[in-house]
């Protein structure tokens, strides 16, 4: 292709939803293409993510990017600038061999990711492509199953309960614009329980309902009854989908469940989970175990991998090699992939090449410190991943990505292929 060569790069600081600063970047190709994308941000991060720059300090909680943006504007920009936007791969091996850390702890991952996407935009745009076809082998007609919260919790919810995501799938709708609708309603009716039991609270940071529950049993029975509420039928129509984050209460293979206050061990919490699993129309789990208890995530795998996704999030952070190790020890059968866990998109996309080698599935995630960027939603589609997880069904920068798969899926006409339950992992 020719002008696609990067004539200039630029960044700046902007906000995230949480109101923190992050980092835009903006790419502009020779013939004049230009490609724009913004870095996300986790609370309840994984330890072997590439890192994410901030400055420190007293301004903004110790939360700005300066230097983020400073490495863009000189070192990223000189060391890019020439190169042709359409190779990725090429331009992605530049980014992280002049970081040169195997975390991105010089630049910063969140300095190299929206450059590395910007390109990308850039790119299609030169195409004259929509994002989503342009990084696409195929004729990429696979549009995702939703996993979307009803109720926040953990690190996103001032721990008000220890499960950090109660969420729903609809594996039973014909179309994500229906799965859509099934889930406003379930919302709209999660709504409803919590206001006539006089514990309507807000929302959480990624739109779901504030979680005021006295256990987490209560969370889950809440969501049962909304989904019932709203006229459907638990389980294969409208499932539960969790993200225990266990990271985030389990340490060296004790878990403290403070809204329970007790403690577990490691054969203790997959107890307490396998009883939810009976119990509860639950599809999909992800992080059941903390991410230093691979033995844990591959017992609990033999019990349920069969039936049930197992999802490693924090425990395989969108690493093809972590990916490999886990297939090999039988540990979870699904990854989630979030770009800003490597830095850029070549990497997040060997995790993926590693994850289906293995037959293991994949969700594309958001953050929960997110932008109006809909980068991923294009990312989920072009590769074929099959499942998206973006928060819950209100605020806008959650809204951004769902209505964007609305317009890829209706772009799409008769050849769009709703996912659907088919793509919910299980061992095979
Ligand atoms: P995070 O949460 O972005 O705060 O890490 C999302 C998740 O755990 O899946
Ligand atoms: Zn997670």
């Amino acid at each position: 292709m020719t002008g696609t060569n990067i004539a200039f790069v630029h960044a700046r600081r902007v906000w995230d939803s949480r109101g923190r600063p992050t980092v835009e970047a903006d790419v502009m190709l020779e013939n004049g293409a230009v490609g724009r994308a913004i870095a996300p941000a986790g609370a309840s991060t994984g330890s072997a993510e590439a890192l994410d720059l901030r400055d420190g300090g007293e301004a903004f909680g110790g939360y700005d990017v300066q230097h983020a943006v400073a490495n863009v504007n000189t070192e990223i920009a000189r060391a890019v600038t020439g190169m042709d936007a359409a190779n990725q791969a090429a331009l992605d091996n530049r980014l992280i061999a002049l970081d040169g850390t195997a975390n991105k702890s010089r630049l910063g991952a969140n300095a190299l990711l929206p450059v590395s996407m910007a390109a990308a935009h850039a790119a299609a745009h030169a195409a004259g492509l929509p994002l989503f076809r342009y990084l696409a082998d195929d004729d990429a007609t696979l549009i995702p199953l939703p996993q979307i919260q009803i109720f926040g919790g953990g690190a996103h919810a001032g721990r008000r309960v220890d499960i950090q995501d109660f969420m729903i799938v609809c594996p039973a709708a014909d179309s994500f614009a229906q799965a859509l609708e099934w889930t406003a309603e379930v919302y709209r009716a999660a709504g409803k329980l919590m206001a006539e039991a006089g514990t309507l609270a807000g929302v959480a940071d990624e739109g779901g309902w504030w979680p005021v529950f006295s256990t987490n049993e209560q969370a889950l029975d809440m969501l049962v009854r909304a989904i019932e509420r709203a006229g459907f039928k638990p389980g294969h129509q409208v499932g539960i989908a969790l993200d225990i984050a266990a990271s985030e209460f389990g340490r060296a293979g004790r878990y403290k469940l403070a809204l329970e206050d007790r403690e577990l061990d490691s054969a203790g919490m997959i107890d307490l989970l396998s009883g939810w699993i009976a119990r509860y129309p639950i599809l999909s789990i992800e992080d059941p175990l903390a991410e230093d208890d691979p033995e844990g995530f591959a017992a609990f795998t033999r019990l349920h991998g069969k039936s049930l996704q197992i999802v490693g999030d924090d425990f395989l952070v969108s690493d093809a090699a972590r990916v490999r190790d886990a297939a090999a020890n039988g540990a979870a059968n699904t990854v989630l992939l979030k770009p800003n866990q490597r830095g850029t998109l070549t990497e997040t996309l060997d995790a993926w090449a590693a994850a289906k080698e293995a037959g293991f599935s994949a969700i594309v995630s958001a953050r929960s410190g997110e932008t109006e960027d809909t980068t991923i939603v294009h990312i989920a589609v072009g590769w074929g991943a099959g499942q998206l997880k973006v928060g819950s069904f209100t605020r806008g920068e959650r809204m951004a990505k769902w209505n964007e798969m609305l317009r890829v899926e209706e772009s799409l006409g008769a050849r769009a292929r709703f996912a659907g339950g088919t793509v919910l992992g299980r061992s095979r």
